[in-house]
């Protein structure tokens, strides 16, 4: 019987997004385990969603620490007595140091609130109304040293409706980041998506532009469906 793949989990607030994990191993959807929950927040609720599900749970705070690479150390080493096979940063508001990025290369992934390379960084959904963009979404992806620059591996899509505030579109993007999570993670548990040298591979095959996500919850290669 092989090992579950393990899977931490970094959140530095509300924690909907683990909250789709732990819903979809529960439900069977996900054939993993969330081997621990990390976080620069003591009072994160995410913490408390792991406690209830009884998953461990390690806070660091940073003005506890004389650096950031003392901060980042202590976390991480935390990251990895858990022994995960994935590290899964969702909502976790800090720029990781580019020595843990390279430690965990290929084995660690973001999910980030905007249709990566566009509107890198914080309030996506501000700076996607002042662009007026007609579509947005999110996007999941490697993490490297570059902020959000790391290779995408999927992406779900959204309209900008006519009226839309920040707090509308936020609502409608995190309503597609949960099922696209989800489906991106049952690809990387089963390592059919893997990161290759000169990017993203599924099933050993460059992908030449993420996988989207469909409305039933789908993932499809773009490159191949005809136009
Ligand atoms: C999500 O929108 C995620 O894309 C971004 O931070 C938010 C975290 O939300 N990086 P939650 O804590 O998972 O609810």
């Amino acid at each position: 019987m092989p090992a579950p793949y393990r899977i931490a989990v970094l959140a530095s607030g509300r924690g909907s997004n683990l909250q789709a994990i732990l819903d979809a191993i529960t439900t069977g959807r996900l054939d993993a385990q969330v081997a621990g929950v990390f976080s620069d927040r003591p009072a994160a609720p995410a913490l408390e969603r792991a406690r209830a599900a009884r998953i461990p749970a390690f806070a660091a705070e940073p003005r506890d620490f004389g650096s950031r690479d003392a901060h980042e150390a202590e976390l991480f080493g935390h990251v990895a007595r858990a022994e995960p096979d994935l590290v899964v940063c969702a909502g976790y508001m800090r720029l990781i140091g580019a020595a843990t990025v390279e430690a965990w290369t290929g084995r660690m992934v973001n999910i980030h609130p905007s249709l990566l390379p566009a509107f890198k960084g914080l309030h996506t959904h501000r700076q996607a109304l002042q662009a007026g963009v007609a579509e947005h979404g999110c996007s999941v992806h490697y993490v490297t040293a570059e902020l959000d620059g790391g290779p995408v591996v999927s992406q779900a899509r959204v309209p900008v409706l006519p009226g839309d505030d920040e707090p509308a579109l936020a609502a409608r993007v995190l309503g597609r980041e949960h099922p696209l999570l989800v489906a991106t993670l049952r690809l990387l548990v089963s390592r059919r998506v893997q990161l290759g040298p000169s990017g993203v591979l599924l099933d050993g095959e460059p992908l030449a532009a993420p996988l989207r996500l469909d409305s039933a919850g789908v993932l499809h290669r773009p490159d191949l469906q005809p136009d």
